[in-house]
């Protein structure tokens, strides 16, 4: 091991890599001209294409990568998953919802396109995420259906538009609630991120995998939208390149409703490190080890 360490790419480096890679699928598969070259086409291009993290696509190519596919395997999934995350947040920003003017550094969808074009957009992309899964999978049939239900499972009734429900009624009476709803705005996504690099990799899943996958990737969710309620005190807008202080503009309970920042960070660490945990032990799982740690500290 210590042998190969060497060789292995910094972990920065390597999201970047990735990052560079979907952004050239996402690119070509968002085709204007497909998309009937109108208002909602530069819509979606803009959303989709301008900025972001990347860090779900990150997550499904690196478990793919690590239970033996190669980033072609993780294209469609990668692709289909960063879509379902810009719809998201393009309808998270829109008045009825959380009202931020600025996402990625630029002016929201809705500021940029209108209400009407950006709900559109937003439609467009959740069902074209699902049109990308069942077009160019490489797993086998089995698995692409495995896909498709986590991708519905993850985005829908029960994922992430529950938490967006329940994140809008403002009463979240303790922190218990409030970690179901993180788990489900954010960590479902997320959740769903992982696993489709999982299924994208293998003939047959494993329960006992699926179970550490599902550990894992539940871990850093909540830690991950835990770092987004202290980064939007803690950072500055030009930073963040969304608005700070929406949370409390807005009247959300935030994990700081229920604990100090101190607490939040040691609560964000707890979940890092059991996460970074999981997979020690499982060959090529430098930079999902890696992973929650890079989260931790990121700045935006
Ligand atoms: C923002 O997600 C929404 C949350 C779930 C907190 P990201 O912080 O991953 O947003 P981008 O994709 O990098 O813009
Ligand atoms: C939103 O959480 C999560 C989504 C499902 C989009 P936030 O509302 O805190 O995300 P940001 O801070 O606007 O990115
Ligand atoms: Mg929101
Ligand atoms: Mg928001
Ligand atoms: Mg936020």
């Amino acid at each position: 091991m210590a042998e190969n360490d060497a060789r292995i790419q910094p972990l920065e480096e390597r999201h970047k890599e990735d990052a560079l890679f979907i952004e050239g699928e996402l690119d070509r598969r968002l085709d204007p001209e497909l998309m009937g070259g109108g208002k909602m086409a530069e819509a979606i291009r803009y959303s989709v294409l301008g900025g972001g993290k990347r860090i779900r696509a990150f997550l499904t190519i690196e478990f793919c990568r690590m239970f033996g596919g190669d980033i072609r395997d993780a294209a469609a999934y990668a692709s289909a998953i960063e879509m379902v995350h810009a719809y998201s947040l393009i309808h998270d920003d829109m008045p009825e919802m959380d009202n931020d003017d600025m996402r990625r550094g630029k002016p929201s969808c809705h500021k940029a396109f209108g209400p009407s074009v950006a709900l559109l957009a937003g439609d467009a992309l959740l069902t074209y995420a699902f049109e990308t899964c069942v077009l160019d999978f490489t797993n086998n049939d089995r698995m692409n259906r495995y896909c498709v239900y986590e991708l519905a499972h993850g985005a829908g009734v029960a994922g992430m538009c529950l938490g967006q429900e329940l994140d809008l009624q403002l009463d979240c009476p303790n922190l218990d609630d409030l970690k179901f709803l993180y788990n489900r705005k954010t960590g479902a996504l997320i959740k769903t991120a992982a696993m489709l690099g999982y299924y994208a990799a293998v003939d047959r899943p494993d329960p006992t995998v699926r179970d550490k996958v599902y550990a894992y990737s539940m871990a850093l969710g909540l830690a991950f939208q835990i770092i987004d309620d202290l980064l939007d005190v803690e950072s500055t807008t030009e930073e963040l390149g969304k608005p700070v202080g929406s949370d409390d503009r807005n009247g959300k309970k935030t994990v700081l409703s229920f604990m100090s920042i101190e607490e939040a960070r040691a609560e964000a660490e707890r979940l890092t490190d059991y996460a970074a945990g999981i997979f020690a032990d499982t060959a090529s799982s430098e930079y999902i080890c890696a992973l929650p740690q890079y989260l931790k500290s990121r700045r935006k």
